[in-house]
């Protein structure tokens, strides 16, 4: 129906109803997204609470959805409960061919891919935490800011959305002293990931294609049901679907792939859910996992020019603890586990054709560039989730580092902002990254070449 006729429908039906608001046909969609997988494949992705998949239509022609995963809610695992018992939801999915100009489901929208993104938003680390002693106010938009973040990025028009990981933190139930998390759904069905993810995000959703890496949020023993349901861009397999803990040593882990950009970038997404900060000792079989997720990295860095890695957890870059007692600050550096991994195949830790990565874990905003040939690194987990308080200094000492042997030429960081980052691409191997507050106002800016970035600001205040 023509827009014009339908506003002449909806009138006639206020009439008839005595002026009553209009109310459209139910929808039982809950989510609708598009996700850009291995080889840059884009794949329509619908939740929906009917019983069947909805068509899609592609400029104009109708195609079936396939089912990702029945009609059904997700199973608790032992010892773990979902409150409310995770509502039942349909998973929907069906590939959207390159050069697509329009796709429309459920009488919405989406997004279709650019074969070459200009204009890309990274967050990350973006739910409302509910866990052990820490319990963030969710009902309130200034203490969970998400949904204001990503309407502030979606205003910016991006062609390609990251996110960095750790989209789930609804894991335990609100105190009844906290009025600002009161009624929130909680642990690892469907409605926990609604609350924390798939509604604050609805309008970056409908912005652009997404990227996604896994958090450690999303392994198996967590939030890793959802992740394969509703978010992995590959593939649902039974078996790797984190239901069963016999099958984890399968579903906690999966294998690296590349996403084009065009002009000869790539991204190379790599999954790290599963690891340590700890460190990981030679026995343990996440070290040799991780070890053959550096390698299949490197095999895919092959491909382009410039190689921009993707994972959660940061392996360049700093946090910081202060001691309750003394006051004193400490830094930390990078994942361990994965140092340790990526370390027993090559002492640089990444493969040096891999030029930038982009990370979350750490709540905050964080720059580092390095005199050693390590690559640029960005931590943008400071989205959603509760932020880390604990300032970075603007400089470091000479041997301070977050990764033995890289040298810190220039760091910068924003501790206890929310907000986003932008990057456009200004050459071959060159970017102009922005840092955005929440309300989509800059904060700083940095300049990527190589592997190499600077920003203006070393302290964002
Ligand atoms: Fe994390």
């Amino acid at each position: 129906m023509f827009p014009s006729s339908r506003l002449a429908a909806l009138a006639a039906a206020s009439i008839l109803a005595g002026c009553a608001a209009y109310t459209p046909a139910p929808s039982h969609t809950e989510s609708a997204f598009v996700l850009i997988g291995e080889n840059g494949q884009a794949i329509a992705r619908v939740i929906t609470a009917a019983q069947a998949c909805p068509p899609l239509q592609v400029d104009g022609h109708l195609m079936p959805m396939r089912v990702r995963v029945p009609y059904s809610s997700i199973p608790a695992r032992a010892g773990q409960v979902h409150t409310p018992p995770s509502s039942a939801v349909l998973t929907c999915e069906a590939p959207i061919p390159a050069g697509s100009f329009t796709a429309q489901v459920d009488g919405k929208r989406l997004p279709v891919p650019k074969a070459e993104p200009h204009r890309i938003v990274v967050i990350g680390d973006t739910g409302c935490r509910l866990k052990g002693k820490d319990f963030q106010d969710c009902n309130d938009p200034k203490s969970f800011p998400f949904s204001t973040v990503a309407a502030s990025a979606a205003a910016f028009k991006p062609d390609l959305v990251i996110h960095v990981g750790d989209y789930h933190y609804r894991e335990d139930p609100c105190p009844s002293d906290r009025p600002g998390c009161a009624g929130s759904p909680y642990g690892y069905g469907f409605d926990a990931w609604a609350a924390d993810f798939f509604t604050p995000a609805r309008t970056l959703l409908a912005a652009a294609p997404w990227v996604v890496a896994r958090g450690n949020h999303e392994n198996c023993t967590r939030a890793g049901q959802g992740w394969w349901r509703y978010l992995d861009p590959r593939p649902f397999e039974t078996g790797r679907d984190c239901d069963k803990p016999e099958n984890d040593a399968t579903g906690d882990y999966s294998d690296p792939y590349a996403v084009p950009l065009g002009g000869g970038a790539q991204l190379i997404v790599f999954d790290t859910a599963n690891t340590n900060w700890k460190g990981l000792p030679k026995t343990d079989v996440r070290r040799a996992r991780y070890a053959d997720t550096y390698r299949k990295v490197e095999a895919l860095a092959k491909v382009a020019q410039y190689n921009i890695g993707v994972d959660h957890h940061p392996l360049f870059a700093f946090g910081a603890n202060r001691d309750a007692q003394t006051g004193e600050i400490t830094l930390f550096g990078g994942d361990k586990g994965l140092l340790d991994a990526f370390g027993d195949v090559d002492p640089g830790y990444f493969p040096r054709s891999v030029s930038m990565l982009l990370s979350g874990h750490v709540h905050l905003w964080e720059q580092t560039s390095f005199s050693t040939p390590h690559p640029t690194q960005f931590v943008a987990g400071f989205s959603g989730t509760a932020e880390d308080i604990v300032p970075l200094p603007a400089s470091v000492a000479p041997g301070q580092t977050p990764a033995p042997g890289a040298i810190v030429e220039t760091m910068s960081s924003w501790i206890d902002g929310f907000g986003f980052m932008t990057m456009e691409r200004t050459g071959p191997d060159a970017w102009r990254v922005l840092v955005m507050d929440r309300d989509g106002k800059q904060r700083n800016s940095c300049t990527v070449k190589g592997r190499k970035s600077q920003c203006e600001v070393a302290q964002v205040k």
